[in-house]
């Protein structure tokens, strides 16, 4: 009798159906953008990995709110993952606020040694604290100034100008001691206010700009690469501590396939984004490096903030990386 108990209850355990755990990730741009290149392969990479055990719902074009929201979302464990710009993350660990001071970051080459170096990775650690898990840092790209008021060639142009930023302290600083009228906004509110004419313009890499199609509510669009905008790819604690070793390093190898394929996409973006904007309408101009140092000692003032908030050790840190 034990032996048909036995034998019936290994029955019913083969042929339960095994659930796979859900994934909720949210992010802010379309799932043709680089956001969504980095979800679409981290669920590839985590499935190659360890099959069925994970399914993934995603939520593009802020369809789970803000990136605020969102991050808050992860920290109460309504939503297990995003991907999130440092702009808003900045919030979160206030340490990550040193990698949006403008002109610091000399180029994409030297962004991604910081971001994947002894920098990069005490930053991330950062955030356990914070009552989120960091994986690894995407990428955006240099942000640049699109606008409905005209080219912007020197500060004299972005005065008075109402430009959305993001909710980062450092970048409104910056913005306004260039003279201009900066306006913090959460990204959902962003199409709506340009198209009403409620702010004149707005910052942000051509990944953002192509995506996000702004040609259709800007004219302007201004190359000026004042700052390099990372991202996080992030997952709730209440995920990350139910994981075993196993499926940790899965999470954390799919986090560095997603890298790749985001920085791909903010690479071909980067070379095909400006023609594509130009033929979509939008008129294109580009900082001469005269006039980019002209921005530069506009800033001078901020640098003393950025130095007293953040250090000037960490800044020349950041700077020394080659
Ligand atoms: O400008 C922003 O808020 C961010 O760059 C965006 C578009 C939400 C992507 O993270």
């Amino acid at each position: 009798m034990k032996h048909v108990f036995a034998a019936a209850l290994l029955c019913a355990a083969v042929a339960a159906p095994s659930f796979a755990q859900e994934i909720k990730i949210g992010y802010a741009l379309a799932e043709d953008s680089h956001y969504g290149a980095g979800a679409k392969a981290f669920e590839a990479s985590l499935t190659e990995s360890l099959g069925d055990q994970f399914s993934f719902r995603h939520f593009p074009s802020s369809g789970l709110g803000g990136e605020r929201e969102v991050l808050e979302g992860l920290q109460l464990g309504t939503v297990e993952m995003t991907i999130a710009s440092d702009g808003t993350l900045t919030n979160f660990v206030p340490e990550v606020g040193v990698l949006g001071i403008p002109f610091l970051l000399r180029d994409k080459d030297h962004a991604r040694k910081v971001l994947d170096g002894e920098i990069g990775q005490e930053m991330l650690a950062k955030f356990d604290p914070a009552g989120l898990h960091a994986l690894a840092w995407g990428e955006q790209g240099f942000r640049h100034i699109t606008s409905n008021r005209g080219a912007v060639e020197a500060p004299a142009d972005l005065d008075g100008l109402k430009i959305r930023t993001m909710e980062n302290p450092v970048h409104i600083e910056a913005f306004r001691a260039l003279g201009a009228a900066p306006t913090p906004m959460a990204w959902p509110e962003v199409i709506g206010a340009l198209e009403q004419g409620a702010i004149d313009g707005q910052e942000n890499p051509l990944s953002v700009i192509v995506s996000a199609k702004l040609n259709e509510v800007q004219k302007y669009l201004t190359l000026d690469g004042h700052v390099y905008s990372s991202t996080i790819i992030l997952v709730s604690p209440a995920l990350w501590n139910g994981l075993d070793d196993a499926q940790k390093a899965a999470f954390d190898k799919a986090a560095k396939d997603a890298v790749v394929a985001m920085r791909a996409y903010v690479d071909d973006v980067d070379a095909s984004g400006v023609a594509s904007m130009k033929d979509a309408g939008m008129a294109v101009n580009e900082l001469t490096p005269e006039q980019k140092a002209a921005f530069r000692e506009a800033l001078a003032g901020p640098y003393q903030q950025y130095e007293a908030q953040f250090g000037k050790e960490l800044m020349d840190r950041i700077q020394a990386v080659e």
